[in-house]
């Protein structure tokens, strides 16, 4: 454990194989906060395990790409698709989704996990708390 500021702390919390691309790994840390941690196009994500809604354990959820609608030039729909360029996670108390990158839910403003900075360092992952 390193310090880096006299309140903020970085941990090592896991090795990088520990979290494979499209993968998740949740952590708890001192007993106090868990964080969900997610690998998406080679990046990792840190968000607090805590949903907008009602603090359910968000990032345990399933883990599924985005689901869009078709729609043709009238608008009328041509059937949902999966969008394999995003990565969400979906909150298994109600259903709050949210994407791993942004950790915004996509259809409530205002919804979103709190963010850690992340980072790799010779094979091992580390949160800033
Ligand atoms: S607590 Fe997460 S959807 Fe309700």
């Amino acid at each position: 454990m390193t310090t880096t500021t006299s309140e903020a702390r970085d941990v090592d919390v896991a090795a990088s194989d520990d979290v494979p691309e499209r993968g998740r790994l949740v952590v708890e840390i001192d007993g106090t906060t868990t964080l969900g941690i997610f690998r998406f196009g080679g990046r990792l994500y840190a968000w607090e395990n805590v949903c907008a809604h009602q603090g359910g354990p968000a990032c345990q959820g399933r883990i599924i790409s985005r689901v869009r609608e078709r729609l043709d030039a009238e608008q009328r729909s041509l059937g949902m698709r999966f969008d394999e360029d995003t990565m969400h996670v979906v909150c298994p108390w109600h259903g709050y989704e949210y994407d791993v990158t942004t950790g915004r839910h996509p259809g409530v403003p205002g919804a979103s996990l709190r963010r850690f900075d992340v980072v790799e360092v010779e094979g091992r992952i580390r949160v800033t708390v």
